[in-house]
């Protein structure tokens, strides 16, 4: 392993005013967000919706440091047979791998899920890494819920999981991003998610550790704190920002180049005030920034809804959110800037 490279992809990943788009939706959850514009999920439209994105100069080439791609798309090529991941590197970004296969039932632990995919893991590594990615991501589970969820089976498991899938892409030379999410669709408060999620996070570095993972060479990908959609309760950006800070201090080392925040279903716009707000706190021990998927394409996604015509637009929209999160990840962000883009 050579961990001054590994260190320089981390750090390019989260270089400032700049973040990465999650792509890498499967092909079950691209269709449920095709479905909902109208537009039939095949390979070919899969191929045109993210061909678009990655042709989207303005952001891709000012703030968007790394894109992740599901498998199918990592060896796509364009219309006129480029291929997608030539794109993203002359924009100047990098390609990146989804390689978690997915979550399964928990044995033993009712409504619980365990992530798959380690098993052929250290054959698979090198075909992505020839195929031009630099880094991969693997997403743990947790859900609250209101009778010990998650269980300390769920945590240790997925904490466990992770930590073996980062050693695995460490030795075969790509940044691994580990992405432990503790959903946001309970009906908890902030101060419960702040609690499970630090016991997630700890978990998580402990196992880093035993698996002699290098902090220097990873990128987190955590949930912020956010009270359940089910509890009702709204919370502004700034104790957002003062409570996802201080669980994050009290958990990541110093030695994790930086951290790239999951949208877990925030609006667009609370995604980009959050982040913002963090990043106005100062004195951070590491980058904080985004690696969203839903709070990025969301608006492109309708703007396009699978229509040639309408590629342009959706470039716009797509460069709009890109640069609003770009600012984020500087603390520059202002509200007045989305009203004058609408
Ligand atoms: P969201 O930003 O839509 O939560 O997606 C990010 C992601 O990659 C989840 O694994």
């Amino acid at each position: 392993m050579d961990l001054a490279e590994l260190n320089k992809i981390a750090v390019a990943m989260v270089a400032p005013g700049r973040g990465i788009l999650a792509a890498d939706e499967s092909s079950g959850t691209i269709k449920k967000r095709f479905d909902a514009i109208g537009v039939e999920s095949t390979e070919d439209t899969r191929r045109d919706y993210r061909e678009m994105m990655f042709r989207a100069t303005e952001a891709m080439s000012k703030h968007i440091s790394g894109v992740i791609l599901y498998d199918e798309t990592i060896w796509q090529k364009a219309k006129d047979g480029t291929p997608l991941v030539e794109l993203i590197r002359r924009a100047g970004s990098i390609p990146g791998i989804k390689v978690d296969e997915g979550t399964q039932p928990l044995p033993n632990c009712p409504g619980e899920l365990i992530t798959a995919g380690l098993d052929q893991l250290a054959k698979r590594l090198p075909k992505y890494y020839e195929q031009g990615a630099r880094f991969a991501k693997w997403r743990g589970v947790y859900d609250i819920g209101p009778h010990g969820m998650p269980s300390y089976t769920c945590v240790k498991a997925n904490a466990h999981a992770l930590a073996r899938y980062a050693a695995l892409c460490q030795a075969a030379q790509i940044v691994p991003i580990v992405e432990p999410e503790v959903l946001m669709d309970g009906g908890h408060d902030i101060d419960r998610c702040v609690e499970v999620t630090e016991w997630v996070l700890k978990e998580t570095f402990q196992e880093l550790f035993h698996n002699r993972v290098a902090l220097e060479g990873i990128v987190l990908k955590p949930n912020m704190a956010v009270p359940g959609k089910k509890s009702g309760k709204k919370v502004s950006a700034e104790e957002v920002a003062e409570k996802t800070v201080r669980m994050l201090k009290n958990c990541v080392p110093g030695a994790v180049p930086g951290i790239a925040f999951l949208s877990g279903g925030q609006s667009d716009e609370e995604a980009t005030a959050h982040l913002d707000a963090m990043n106005r706190l100062g004195g951070l021990p590491w980058k904080l920034t985004f690696s969203y998927g839903r709070a990025l394409q969301a608006a492109p996604q309708k703007a396009w809804s699978g229509k040639t015509e309408n590629v342009a637009a959706a470039q716009r929209a797509f460069s709009h959110r890109a640069r609003m999160n770009g600012l984020a990840a500087m603390g520059q962000w202002k509200a007045d800037l989305e009203k004058k883009a609408a």
